[in-house]
């Protein structure tokens, strides 16, 4: 692990090496062969997939090999709702529409109202939960199919998800939770218990349906220790199926260190800001860029330290030959961090104006989704 790393589902900081955070949680490499299974079925790849950007997995081969025998799975990400969503939290949702436009599969959508109001000190019950409906309108803007698309609150759907999460609880042993999250005897016993909610969508279908349904969960690699440490481990115990995976890198802070993060707001940019804040973070980003002009001139820019390079690579730019040529010029000096930041704002612009024109539309939208009824 290199200096100064860190990564648990409520902290991530330091500079990831994903090649060794892949030997460390046990994943394994998204690598050429199966993303020729993937094609396989989907036609084309999508440039995150094509360009590691979703790098690492698990058992998805087991989950194509259950596909390709008519047994199809059903899609289940989520978001724990504490305050404004960002381009971050997006990312996995570009990959999760895709998957269910690909494969027309069902998802499951959790916002954990619950796991944010444990663990933030400063927030109330009703925050969180406000926070589930408002954050919804991001989830809804991104496209999802309404027919096969169910979005819940833990907190309002607690009927259902608690009789299955009291199941996985009772499995679930302090001395586990602790070795996998990392929990002291100051931890509340709330977020205790809030590690086997997490679990629960990854086998509602099923339950259900009363009969065992693969699930595919995408996600960044912060909340795989839910999954390893408890969804994979106790559902068998249940006579359920163990959820698949598939996990993306960070977008990174516009600012360098660590992920993209609300608790800093340069850092972000979050999906109501407008025009002009994005073009402030953006002119205000770390680059690759030298210290005069003069100096990039002759020397070239480096792409690959710089945050609005990696911004287009794993988010707004998906034409390769675009890309390529972009950093040619860079780093022969041809072009200046403001063009390329310039680029970013209005392809970031454009992408938000759309988003926020969707948002809109989707506050009338709401009931179509929450349909977990207690
Ligand atoms: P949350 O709200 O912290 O994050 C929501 C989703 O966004 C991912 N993510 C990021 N991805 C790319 N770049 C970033 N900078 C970035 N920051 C966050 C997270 O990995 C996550 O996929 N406990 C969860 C909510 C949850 C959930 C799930 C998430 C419940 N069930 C199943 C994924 C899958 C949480 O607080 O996510």
């Amino acid at each position: 692990m290199k200096k100064g790393f860190m990564i648990t589902p409520w902290e991530v900081s330091g500079d990831i090496d994903y090649s060794k955070l892949i030997k460390q949680f046990g994943t394994e490499k998204i690598n050429d062969e199966l993303l020729k299974r993937i094609k396989k079925h989907t036609g084309k790849l999508h440039f995150m997939l094509r360009r590691g950007v979703f790098f690492s997995h698990r058992d998805l081969n087991w989950l194509f090999d259950q596909y390709e025998n008519g047994n199809k799975f059903y899609l289940y990400t989520g978001r724990g709702p504490s305050g404004k969503m960002h381009l971050g939290h997006l990312l996995p949702l570009v990959i999760t529409k895709w998957l269910q436009d690909k494969f027309k599969s069902k998802l499951y959508f959790q916002m954990t109202d619950d796991e944010k109001f444990v663990v933030k000190r400063n927030l109330s019950l009703e925050e969180t939960n406000r926070f589930a409906y408002e954050n919804a309108l991001d989830v809804i803007a991104m496209g999802f199919d309404p027919k096969k698309t169910v979005i819940f609150s833990d907190v309002d759907s607690a009927g259902i998800l608690y009789k299955q999460a009291l199941k996985v609880a009772k499995k679930l042993t302090f001395s586990t939770a602790k070795a996998v999250f990392g929990f002291t005897n100051e931890t509340n016993v709330g977020l205790i218990f809030y590690t086997s909610m997490q679990s629960v969508p990854a086998f509602l279908e099923s339950v259900f349906k009363k009969k065992n349904i693969p699930c595919l969960i995408p996600h960044a690699i912060d909340q795989d220790p839910f999954f390893r440490g408890v969804a994979r481990e106790i559902l068998p115990k249940l006579g359920y199926y163990k959820p698949a995976a598939i996990h993306c890198t960070f977008l990174p802070s516009l600012t360098k260190d660590g992920k993209m993060s609300s608790s800093n707001e340069n850092s972000a940019i979050f999906t109501t800001d407008d025009k002009e804040e994005v073009k402030f973070k953006v002119m205000n980003a770390f680059t690759g860029g030298r210290d005069t002009l003069k100096e990039q001139e002759k020397k070239g820019g480096r792409p690959e330290i710089c945050i609005v390079y990696k911004y287009l690579y794993m988010m707004f730019e998906d034409n390769d030959k675009k890309l390529s040529k972009r950093v040619e010029e860079c780093k022969k000096g041809k072009i200046m961090c403001k063009d390329c930041k310039r680029y970013l704002i209005d392809k970031i612009n454009d992408f938000l104006e759309d988003h926020q024109r969707k948002r809109k539309k989707a506050e009338k939208e709401l009931d179509l989704f929450f349909t977990l009824k207690n």
